[in-house]
């Protein structure tokens, strides 16, 4: 026998069981995202290879070695994303969307690729709802991000919800700062991990970053850019700190988060669960005031997060649950055409109706109806009357052809 296909590594496949749970994560996001303005885009699931290294940043992991790069028939390198927000800065450019009033506020929702080594919540295909706010430094915009995200983990009912805010200032402060952590690194070479000292003088950062556990150390003592920020950064970080504090919101400040993208200045943060575990996110962001710039448009200060909905699904424990039917139309061998006309006319009327499509008798047919949680069976009998029965009580009766609808939604 031939070898059997699987899903590839790292990716699966999602069944009607667990869609529901999906669709209910997608549609309280859409809910609560389009109240608060923000208007639905969706962009190619590839793009040019060179948007994700210019934007993303030619030293982040991502671009390093987690690309799914090929070459097309025309000799172009693309790239299926990797992550949204390079794509839609390319689309607020490439739309003109600069002269609408700002900020221009976006969410999307769609499947990501990263060659990630595949473990519990990561995978190399996942979902993201993803969300950006284009055009405003303003600190209001921030905590409107933040506050969106973390109302949208507790509808969805995500248990020990933690949130970690940071800053990272500007480029300049950050290259300030850069000798000083490289320096600090040096000094202690010896205990930090082979691809963290390989990295210390392309992305020094990178190290606050590291699962290893003397890395940990070190980095737990080293100075950090939000000890550093200068006098507008700092008064932007307390301003949004303040936001969230009128708010009523909880966090923790950690100078220590630095994130897996290079497009990040000022604001950033990510909202854990506790259920997780902390090395594993359930959405992060923060603002990105140079990446519209860095992909050849004016200066422009933007601000978003990601979620990924198979970790938040993760964390809500989402069983899978099948959806029962309402009705299911069992009929005789002489009735069955009868029957799609009938299922149709209950189908439209709003009604979840099923039909035997397998060639099973009245008794298999019965028995189907009990397997799809049918409340009633409609049974089209052979001299042409039809019968309800209800499933649960189980009691039956002769109902006339023009009143079924009728009945069945009174019911
Ligand atoms: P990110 O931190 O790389 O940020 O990803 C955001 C979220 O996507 C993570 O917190 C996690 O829930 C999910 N995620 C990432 N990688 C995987 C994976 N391999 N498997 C499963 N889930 C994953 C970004 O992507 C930024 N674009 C967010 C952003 C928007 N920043 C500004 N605007």
């Amino acid at each position: 026998m031939a070898d059997r296909f699987q899903a590839p590594r790292g990716t699966a496949d999602l069944l009607p069981a667990d869609a529901a749970a999906r669709a209910r994560v997608e549609a309280t996001a859409r809910e609560l995202l389009e109240r608060a303005g923000y208007g639905c885009i969706e962009t190619p699931v590839f793009e040019d290879t060179e948007l994700f290294a210019r934007g993303v940043g030619a030293s982040t992991d991502i671009v390093r070695k987690e690309m799914f790069t090929f070459e097309d028939k025309g000799g172009r390198s693309i790239t299926l994303r990797p992550e949204a927000t390079a794509s839609i800065a390319r689309a607020y450019l490439e739309h003109g969307m600069q002269k609408l009033p700002q900020p221009v506020k976006l969410w999307w929702y769609g499947p990501l690729f990263r060659h990630e080594r595949p473990q519990a919540g990561r995978f190399r295909q996942f979902t993201q709802l993803d969300v950006e706010a284009i055009g405003s430094d303003s600190p209001l915009v921030d905590a409107e991000l933040i506050l969106l995200c973390d109302e949208l983990l507790r509808i969805l009912e995500v248990p020990e919800l933690v949130l970690r805010i940071g800053s990272l200032g500007s480029p300049e402060t950050r290259a300030a700062y850069r000798p000083e952590l490289v320096a600090y690194l040096r000094d202690h070479e010896t205990e930090l991990a082979r691809d963290v000292r390989d990295r210390i003088d392309e992305n020094p950062l990178r190290a606050f970053d590291s699962k290893d556990e003397s890395t940990q150390a070190v980095m737990a003592e080293a100075p950090t850019m939000l000890d550093r920020l200068d006098g507008e950064d700092a008064e932007h970080f307390t301003a949004v700190r303040r936001l969230l504090d009128q708010a009523g919101l909880t966090y923790e400040v950690d100078g220590t988060m630095v994130r897996g993208l290079d497009y990040y200045t000022r604001t950033v943060f990510e909202f854990h669960s506790g259920r997780l575990g902390p090395e594993v996110a359930l959405a992060g962001g923060g603002r990105y005031d140079r990446l519209i710039e860095l992909l050849g448009g004016p200066s422009t200060p933007a601000n978003g997060w990601a979620a990924g909905i198979e970790r938040i699904l993760l964390a809500i424990g989402a069983t899978a649950e099948e959806r029962p039917h309402d009705v299911f139309v069992a009929a005789e061998d002489s009735q069955r055409e009868r029957a799609l006309a009938l299922v149709t006319q209950l189908r439209r009327a709003g009604l979840r109706t099923d039909l035997d499509l397998a060639g099973r008798g009245m008794k298999g047919q019965m028995r189907q109806a009990d397997r799809v949680g049918a409340s009633h069976t409609l049974i089209l009998d052979p001299d042409g009357s039809i019968q309800l029965r209800d499933m649960r009580s189980g009691e039956q009766r002769v109902v006339q052809a023009e009143r079924v609808v009728e009945e069945l939604i009174t019911r």
